[in-house]
């Protein structure tokens, strides 16, 4: 595990869209294509803000980026909830990307159909590839869960499926995930982690005994390569 602490959340976001661009960079001057997972949640809107300004924008060759999603909240495009909306608002709107090269989550489709549509598209993406996507960002609840891995849901245990889909009944909505075995296989992981209301979920997910059905975001151990967090002070703050 590599922890990068930074005192604020800008300043976490600043960290991480540097550490992005290297990396990129480092990548494409191997390989023609880097395949980047976005997120959910508040955190990350705060590094596509950050992304999407003139600094950093021009440091990225974005045609060569395919986006995909680390989960979907089952709500149409529109709905302020919806993840992919999220990162078109802050990023993706404002980034000379190329459309075929952007994989959303369909959520006008059934949501089975849409978690089988996208584990198909995955197969056939990283068929005969080591590694499967170059970056995974990740996002951490206060109860540990990432992706839509929450605790106590079976779905943490999965080892065949790329791609699932459930009813969440807190927040009475289905949701759409990658699951463990396609996102261990990844190139790199970097869990995006603020403030003090995390502490706990962060402590438990690096230093408590193994368990998954309470700490989901334990089950996220990379096969090749170490898992990247970037926290704030705040959130680092019971480790
Ligand atoms: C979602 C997510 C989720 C998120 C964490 C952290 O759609 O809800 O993708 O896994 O990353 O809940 O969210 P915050 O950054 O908003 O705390």
């Amino acid at each position: 595990m590599q922890m990068h602490l930074a005192k604020t959340k800008e300043e976490l976001s600043a960290d991480c869209a540097r550490w992005l661009i290297n990396f990129v960079a480092d990548t494409l001057a191997t390989q023609d294509r880097f395949t980047l997972v976005l997120s959910g949640g508040s955190t990350p809107k705060t590094l596509y803000t950050l992304l999407a300004t003139e600094n950093f924008r021009s440091q990225i060759d974005w045609g060569k980026v395919h986006f995909f999603w680390g989960d979907e909240r089952y709500v149409p495009f529109q709905d302020e909830r919806n993840n992919a909306k999220m990162a078109f608002d802050s990023l993706l709107d404002h980034v000379p990307i190329i459309k075929d090269q952007v994989h959303v989550m369909r959520t006008d489709i059934d949501p089975v159909e849409s978690a089988l549509e996208y584990d198909e598209l995955l197969r056939r993406y990283f068929q005969g590839h080591e590694f499967t996507f170059d970056l995974v960002l990740l996002g951490l609840g206060d109860d540990a869960h990432t992706l839509s891995l929450f605790p106590g849901y079976p779905l943490v245990h999965e080892k065949i499926k790329w791609v699932d889909s459930f009813f969440y009944e807190a927040q009475e909505m289905h949701r759409i995930t990658l699951t463990p075995p396609v996102v261990i296989q990844a190139r790199r992981v970097a869990f995006l982690v603020s403030g003090g209301d995390k502490a706990a979920a962060v402590y438990h997910t690096i230093a408590s005994e193994h368990d998954p059905d309470l700490y989901p975001a334990q089950i996220i151990q990379p096969f090749h390569n170490e898992a990247y967090w970037f926290c704030d002070e705040a959130a680092a703050a019971d480790l």
